[in-house]
């Protein structure tokens, strides 16, 4: 019996060159409002952060203020990226000492912060890649986000697109590791399989991959592990890992109750999406069924759709939102599916190769 419970995705921090226009990016692309900030202002004298958030989801976007520092060499390694994966427990110590137990790096140690507003406690570990788990603690806080940042002072406003909450976020590893990686999760943390996908179900002419999905308890928190196979030209994961330069965080996955209004307004906003082909549409009634939406709006907005024994779900992928081809997100509803979207995987893939043609890398 574990004696501390990982609850859910707390939040991402992402290491990124000019976190001022990211943050811009975040609220006035896709709806994020700045809740919460640490910078010279606020005594931080090394690095700035930005919080912004939507609902349930969290990004954090940090960018050194000086030279030499970890964050700026992780920016010139990876280019702009996710260097945390947090999760809410309910005691920090012992979930950094429980797993460093069974095998996790330590990156910091368990630490109480506090400010006027209470107290906090965090630790982090290290997982695939550069990437760090943080643990967040904070029973006893009643600030906007950690002990450490004031509140966004500014009269801006978001317009939110109706994004709730993290859905799963997926770890692109290095040909060859992604059982080891899973292995990882299963032994440190007691993950378990939640779904997987291999070579055989996702293929097209040129690429494809394998992935697992491990799950925590509550199954809340899900992490597709991906890694490239074998192709007549380059896989899209094996294109993420030589640009991020080694495995990390390829998307985040975020819910909304209504795809169509999210999608109509990200577009609205600039956001770019990976094109569907008009192909799709026209054999998506016989292999999905009768469905609540309609199809020439769903065609118009290129969202797929996937269904299993459950359920279905509609999802669609941004292109990446940096000039390397590494980070996208997915926008995700689900009505009953909890599935991956196995069916979309090859009009996905066909996609992303088509972009990956034109940037001369397939
Ligand atoms: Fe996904």
């Amino acid at each position: 019996m574990k004696n501390y419970t990982l609850k859910a995705f707390d939040h991402c921090e992402l290491y990124v060159s000019n976190a001022k226009q990211a943050a811009h990016y975040y609220r006035t692309a896709l709806g994020f409002l700045p809740i919460a900030y640490k910078g010279l202002e606020t005594g931080s004298r090394d690095r700035v952060s930005y919080v912004m958030k939507q609902n349930k989801i969290r990004f954090v976007l940090t960018s050194p203020l000086e030279k030499n520092t970890e964050i700026g060499h992780h920016i010139d390694a990876h280019g702009d990226g996710v260097k945390d994966v947090s999760f809410t427990v309910d005691d920090a110590e012992a979930a950094w000492k429980e797993t460093t137990r069974l095998g996790a790096e330590s990156v910091s140690k368990p630490k109480m912060i506090e400010d006027e507003r209470g107290e906090a406690v965090t630790a982090t570990i290290k997982t695939f890649g550069e990437t760090n788990h943080t643990f967040v603690q904070r029973n006893n806080y009643g600030g906007v986000f950690l002990p450490g940042y004031n509140v966004f002072e500014d009269d801006s406003i978001a317009d939110p697109t109706g994004l709730v909450h993290i859905d799963h976020i997926v770890g692109n590893q290095a040909d060859g590791e992604m059982q080891q990686v899973c292995d990882f999760y299963e032994k440190v943390f007691g993950w378990h399989r939640f779904w997987t996908v291999d070579d055989n179900d996702i293929s097209t002419e040129f690429s494809s991959l394998r992935s697992i999905v491990m799950a925590n308890e509550n199954e809340k928190i899900k992490m597709p592990i991906n890694e490239p196979a074998d192709g007549l030209k380059k896989s899209q994961i094996q294109e993420f890992i030589d640009y991020y330069e080694s495995a990390g965080v390829q998307h985040v996955a975020m819910s909304t109750k209504n795809i169509i209004n999210t999608v109509i307004k990200l577009r609205q906003n600039g956001v770019d999406f990976l094109p569907t082909p008009q192909s799709y549409y026209d054999t998506l009634i016989d292999r999905i069924g009768e469905i609540d939406e309609d199809i020439n709006t769903l065609s118009e907005l290129g969202i797929l759709v996937d269904k299993d024994d459950d359920g279905y779900m509609l999802q669609i992928f941004t292109k990446p939102i940096q000039d390397r081809p590494t980070l996208f997100y997915e926008i995700i509803q689900r009505k009953g599916s909890n599935s991956f979207g196995k069916g979309n995987f090859k009009a996905l893939f066909e996609s992303i190769e088509r972009e990956q043609h034109q940037r001369g890398n397939l």
